[in-house]
């Protein structure tokens, strides 16, 4: 078995799937880790990295051109609780009914390893069901969450070296799943590599991410950031599956998170592809999503929706509105310090999540309070920074619009509603 997945120092400008030359597309400069909120003792000690995006002209993987180390993204503190949304909860119940109905409902004693389990989001109700799990989570804080609801986790990265390990005690999974956590980890070699370990001979291999198509397609530029390190298509995927004696047999596409795929992968020749697949390959095609001119372009309106959000925060400054944020995600580190927006344009960002709270934003320091002081505080504008998460967000603050507030979106387009 090769070394450790962490201590590998990868080629710069290589893909990380196949190897070959990595081209630049997008540069959106010195960027903080997107996650790390600080206390004011934390100010002038922030890590920085360099956020820029490229294109690999064999196997087209969208990917960023600089790794930030993972323990430093990763760890007992890590803020982000997938729970937070009633929306998510919903959707990865339902996610977990479908396992338990067909994919674990046809062997006996099944078993279902999530990377990434966070909080227990999805693994609650495999949990319900009885029926025999892993969650792979290095994130100690929200792991141990899960933990305490009697859920079973293991506090440690999935890589080639800890999925063999699982194997050896447990056997074969019938089920990996992944969700929000594939295209955190650049490290794709050893994963699929732990994937072909631990994969029973008809398992599957299933995981959802943010959509390249979307984004290029809303500009949604700030699903870019450290732990976003692949967005996949269809196609990246069919070429990385092949790669790894897997085959691309099924994909879903979601309206989650702004819009995701699911994708189902197999080992080669053990199922038949989906139509689904196919159509998918053939809307990519026709977009042009693997030409490096659609990319150019989707480069060039980010500029653009950039200038349009800052003059329009610039000038509500200049009218005297008082303009506030709501939802301190780790996609609008990348719209704060890319824009460069500060507390002289937005004076606040609300956010449910207890970790996030009094604390300041990576970067551009914003404060982060909890809803309540954002309601006393009735601002004019709220710069919607979860804007995924927006009608969930909206029906929430109702009595925000009703007395006269008013939301500012930057996806598809900078606009106030
Ligand atoms: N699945 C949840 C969480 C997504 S956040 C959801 O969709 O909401 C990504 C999670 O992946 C984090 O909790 C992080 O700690 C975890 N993670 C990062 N690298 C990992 C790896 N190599 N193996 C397993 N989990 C990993
Ligand atoms: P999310 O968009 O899910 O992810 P990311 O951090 O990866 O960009 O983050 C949503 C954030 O918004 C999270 O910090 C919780 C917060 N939030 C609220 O404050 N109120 C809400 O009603 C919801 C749904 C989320
Ligand atoms: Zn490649």
């Amino acid at each position: 078995m090769s070394e450790p997945a962490s201590t590998r120092k990868p080629d710069p400008g290589r893909c990380r799937v196949c190897g070959n030359d990595v081209v630049k597309f997008l540069d959106l400069g010195r960027q903080p880790l997107s996650d790390a909120f600080l206390t004011p003792k934390d100010i002038g000690h922030e890590f920085f990295y360099r956020l820029a995006v490229g294109f690999c002209a064999d196997c087209t993987m969208v990917q960023l051109m600089e790794e930030v180390p993972r323990e430093r993204m990763f760890h007992q503190d890590y803020p982000y609780h997938s729970s937070g949304s009633s929306v998510m909860r919903e959707h990865f119940a339902e996610t977990a009914r479908r396992f338990l109905e067909t994919e674990l409902a046809d062997t006996d004693d099944p078993f279902i390893v999530e990377l990434g389990c966070n909080d227990g989001i999805m693994l609650k109700t495999v949990r319900d069901a009885g029926v025999r799990h892993l969650g792979f989570e290095p994130s100690g804080g929200v792991g141990r969450l899960a933990a305490s609801e009697g859920i079973r986790v293991r506090e440690d990265f999935f890589e080639e070296r800890t999925a063999a390990d699982v194997r050896g005690r447990e056997g074969t999974a019938d089920v990996i799943y992944a969700a929000n956590t594939l295209c955190h980890i650049p490290y794709m070699d050893s994963v699929l590599r732990g994937v072909d370990t631990l994969l029973a001979p008809n398992g599957v291999f299933v995981f959802e991410d943010p959509y390249l198509g979307d984004i290029v397609e809303r500009t949604s530029f700030d699903q870019i950031y450290d732990e976003h390190f692949f967005f996949f298509t269809a196609r990246s995927v069919g070429e990385m599956a092949r790669g790894a004696g897997l085959e691309l047999v099924d994909v879903e596409r979601l309206p989650v998170h702004g819009g995701e795929v699911r994708y189902t992968l197999a080992r080669a020749e053990a199922r038949p592809p989906s139509p689904a697949v196919a159509a998918l390959l053939a809307e990519e095609a026709e977009r042009g999503l693997a030409d490096p001119g659609t990319l150019e372009a989707f480069a060039n309106r980010v500029a653009r929706h950039r200038d349009d959000l800052v003059a329009l925060l610039r000038r509500l400054r200049a009218e005297g509105r008082t303009v506030a944020a709501y939802g301190a995600t780790a996609k609008s580190a990348t719209v704060t310090n890319y824009c460069g927006i500060g507390t002289e344009l937005v004076a606040f960002v609300s956010d449910s999540t207890p970790a996030k709270q009094d604390r300041l934003s990576p970067g551009m320091h914003l404060p982060v309070v909890p809803p309540e002081v954002f309601a006393k505080a009735r601002p004019d504008y709220a710069l919607l920074f979860a804007w995924n998460h927006a009608e969930e967000i909206m029906r929430k603050e109702e009595d925000f619009a009703r007395d006269g507030g008013r939301w500012i979106l930057y996806v598809p387009e900078v606009r106030v509603v």
